[in-house]
């Protein structure tokens, strides 16, 4: 199986980057943008990548420790993408009060993921909901989407996260888009232990430097 740890949002943020999603491939400088599904929208905290099925209680033991003792309030922030002058990704960049302790889960998970033999993000962990993949570059359209996205206002949607879940991504027979099923859902708060380690610090991503 296809696994990775995540957060997922609600129906208002779900709706606000769908909004967003719309407006921007009205705009001919989104027109490269393969756009993800609203319903499949999310936060990566950690992909795994393949992982046998018996291995699943191994990652659950793996980061209980590292669960946040209540929701964390989070919102969505700003637009922008990863790729420098030719962008391959484009996301909403989190903010909000509890931004830090995202960052600190997602290090914390990276971190606790690496003995067990999956490796690090060496870039660190730069919190982002993926809302599209740019499918190819062509000339000086890097710089247009780029534009593009500084200037499309993103509404300053808040959202707590409940839980940490970990997907099972699974594609459909005839290259269908990918679909997600929710294996565990471990609570942030009321249940799964307390503190724990992993204060690493924001590791330098670009998404959302700006807390709110
Ligand atoms: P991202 O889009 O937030 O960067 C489910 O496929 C999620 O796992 C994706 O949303 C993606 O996170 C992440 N992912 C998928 N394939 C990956 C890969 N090869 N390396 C790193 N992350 C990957």
């Amino acid at each position: 199986m296809r696994l990775f740890w995540a957060i997922e949002l609600d129906d208002a943020a779900r709706e606000t980057l769908a909004a967003a999603q719309e407006r921007l491939a009205a705009d001919p400088a989104a027109a490269v943008v393969n756009w993800t599904r609203p319903e499949a929208l999310h936060v990566t905290l950690a992909f795994l990548g393949e992982v046998a099925e018996e291995r699943v209680p191994e990652l659950r033991a793996a980061i209980e420790s590292l669960l946040p003792v209540e929701p964390l309030r989070l919102n969505l922030a700003h637009l922008g993408s990863f790729g420098g002058s030719r962008p391959r990704v484009v996301w909403a960049g989190l903010g909000g009060r509890d931004r830090g302790k995202l960052v600190a889960l997602g290090e914390g998970v990276g971190a606790a993921l690496e003995p067990l033999g999956f490796p690090r993000e060496r870039r660190g962990f730069a919190p982002h909901v993926t809302l599209g993949r740019v499918r190819k570059q062509r000339g000086r359209g890097g710089r247009a989407l780029r534009e593009l996205l500084r200037g499309t206002a993103l509404p300053r949607t808040p959202f707590l996260a409940h839980e940490v879940v970990l997907f099972a991504s699974s594609y459909g027979h005839a290259q269908g888009p990918a679909r997600y099923t929710a294996l565990l859902r471990l609570p942030c708060g009321g249940g799964g232990g307390g503190g724990g380690g992993g204060s690493g610090g924001s590791g330098g991503g670009s998404p959302a430097a700006a807390a709110a």
